[in-house]
This record gives structure tokens, sequence and C-alpha cells, in this order.
């Protein structure tokens, strides 16, 4: 583990974007290759009940890391109880020019402006069915940058029906700040249809393969008032739970415009969190996302109510050290 720690730390010193390469193709590559087990990596919980509400492992990988579906197994044999893949689109495409991630140390933060660059949800699909690994694998999903708001719907709708019968549950994203106006969908109007469009939908594939949950993901940076309608519609509109948050805009950054994610992130994620909370009632599902940089940062989102927590800007800084940590002392 020392080994990997010193690891993560020497990638830290290459750009954003290729040390996140370089990092998971080592972890496929001692994956593989069976020196996981060297290092310890092993699972340490039984993964077999398939109920994401009533997880005995409650840390998961956000999407974005994964963002194709090409480290599933991989990730996996970190412990980790489940993990986000995508976002997916259904044409793929090439996303923002680079260099669009950016590394604030001092901070522990990543800014970000990748724009939903993926190979699209056919190929996905397909990294979906050859997965090895039991894990419970949540498939999460968006529209292309060039689909018109008022016709968006139909690009979720396409990506629910493709990956429906491959995942555990279907993450919605509609808080990625980075494609232009994608936050416009949190409109009452937009959303409300588009949550109708997905109900429906659900139900037609449902019965074919049986019930997936839906879970929206939704931006920090919400007005209250708008937030509370949200939570409204969410609840009326029979979806499943909610991934609060995504990163925020609301920051003066240095690299300019795009998402902020790691430690500045988890105050305001976390009073999003218990604002959600408070409107769904205690028995509504929450994934919590948003600055978990350590065991104390995971142990507070379910002090605050998630009912699951998902890591991102925290892998990158810490490694898989951060992962062992909080399977080891969760039940401290
Ligand atoms: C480089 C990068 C790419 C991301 N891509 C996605 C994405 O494709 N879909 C999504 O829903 N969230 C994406 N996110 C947001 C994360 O899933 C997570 O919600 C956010 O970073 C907050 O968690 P953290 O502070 O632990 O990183 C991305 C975040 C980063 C840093």
């Amino acid at each position: 583990m020392i080994i990997i720690s010193l690891f993560t730390k020497i990638l830290h010193y290459l750009p954003g974007e290729l040390s996140h390469s370089i990092a998971l193709r080592s972890l496929k590559f001692l994956n593989s290759s069976g020196l996981m087990k060297l290092f310890r990596i092993t699972k340490t919980y039984d993964f077999s009940e398939r109920d994401i509400r009533n997880r005995t492992n409650m840390v998961g990988i956000a999407a974005g890391l994964d963002k194709n579906g090409d480290y599933i197994d991989c990730l996996s044999s970190l412990g980790i109880g489940f993990i986000e893949v995508g976002t997916v689109t259904p044409k793929p495409q090439e996303g923002n020019p680079k260099p669009r991630i950016f590394r604030n140390k001092k901070d522990k933060s990543l800014l970000n402006r990748l724009g939903f660059n993926n190979k699209g949800v056919d190929y996905l699909v397909e990294k979906l069915k050859e997965r090895k690994s039991e894990i419970i694998v949540g498939s999460s999903i968006g529209k292309n940058f060039d689909t018109p708001n008022d016709k968006a719907y139909e690009d979720y709708i396409h990506c629910l029906k493709k990956v429906y019968q491959f995942s555990d549950y279907i993450a919605v994203n509609i808080s990625s700040p980075n494609t232009k106006d994608l936050r416009r969908l949190s409109n009452q109007d937009f959303f409300d249809y588009l949550l109708k469009k997905l109900k429906d939908s659900r139900s037609e594939l449902s019965v074919k393969f049986g019930y997936r949950p839906i879970f929206i993901k939704i931006s920090p940076d919400e007005s209250p008032e708008n937030l509370k309608l949200m939570c409204q519609l969410i609840v009326s509109n029979e979806m499943d739970g909610i991934i609060c948050s995504n990163t925020t805009v609301k920051h003066k950054e240095e690299f300019g415009s795009g998402g902020l994610s790691g430690t500045p992130l988890r105050i305001i994620s976390n009073q999003i969190l218990t604002f959600v909370k408070d409107e769904v009632g205690k028995d509504f599902p929450i994934i919590a996302s948003g600055g978990v940089m350590s065991v104390k940062d995971y142990k507070e989102k379910l002090t605050l109510g998630a009912d699951l927590v998902q890591i991102y800007t925290g892998f990158i800084y810490e490694g898989p050290k951060l992962i062992q940590d909080i399977i080891k002392h969760s039940s401290d």
C-alpha cells in the first residue's frame, strides 16, 4: 500500500488528464496480472445483495472516473461497494479542448471542464456485458452537446433503453456544468417532462427486464426555491433517489471556467444534502458526493442522512488508501 501511495503522489506532478489515465491503466495491469493481492487490496464485503439501498459497503466511485466502463473489474477489486460509470451520451463525443482538468494541490481540489468526453452508449453497453466482477454498477446518462434542450429527453431515453438491462441503477445527469445549458434541464417544465418520460420508459422496460432504480444527480448551485421544487417533482414522478451533488461553478479558480470538486465542495454539497434530506424525508434514498477526502468526511455524509457515499477527487489525491481507510474504520 505504501508503494501505491507513493505512486499516487508521483502522478500529481503530471498533467491532470494524463495522470488519471496512467493511474487507471496501472490499476488495470495490477488487477489483470494478479499483483493486486500483493498490495492487500482485496474485497472485504460480500456483494451478493443486489439491492443498492441495503448495502453493507456504502462507499463507491462517482461518475466520471470510468467514463466508458473500461475499468469496472479493476476498480471493483479495490473493495468499493459500487461504481457509477459514465456519463455517456448517445453518440461518442470528444468533449472540450484540452487542457481541461486542473489540480489545485493547496486546496486539494480539481477543476474540470471535460464536457462529457465519452465513447458513446453502445461502447459502454459492450463493456457492461464483458465485465466479470459482480459489483453493483450504476450507469450515468446524459445528452450530446449538440442536442437542443427541447429534444434532450430523447437522448436520455435512448441511453436509458440501451443501458437498462445491464445496470443495477441508472443515474440521470442533468447537473454537469460543462455542457452548455445542460443545467437548464432542472427548470420546472423541462424537468417535469423529462421525469415523466423516464418514468414511462422505466415502466415499459421493467416488464421485460425487471425493475431498476433511477437516481437524479443534482447540482449544488440550485437556488433553494428550485431545489425544493425539484425534490417535489422527483418524488411525485416516482424517481428512486437523488445523487447529491455534482461539482460547483461557484469558485474563483485561476484556471477559468468548469466545475470544482474536492475539499472546497464539501461544505456546499453537505448543505445541499441537508436541505434535500429535509425536503424528501428520511426514507428517500440519497447517494452523497462532494468533498469526501477522509474517513471523517465519509462519516459526516452518513450522519447527514446519506445512504451511500461516492468519492472521486479524494481517490485522485489519496489513491486506494482512502478506500481502505474508509472500509477499515467505517464501524469505529
Ligand atoms: C474530472 C471529473 C470528471 C467528472 N465527470 C463526471 C461525469 O461524467 N458525470 C457526472 O455525473 N459527474 C462527473 N464528475 C463529478 C463527480 O462524479 C463528483 O460528483 C464530483 O466530483 C464531486 O465529488 P468529489 O468532490 O469526491 O470529486 C466529474 C468530476 C471530475 C473531477
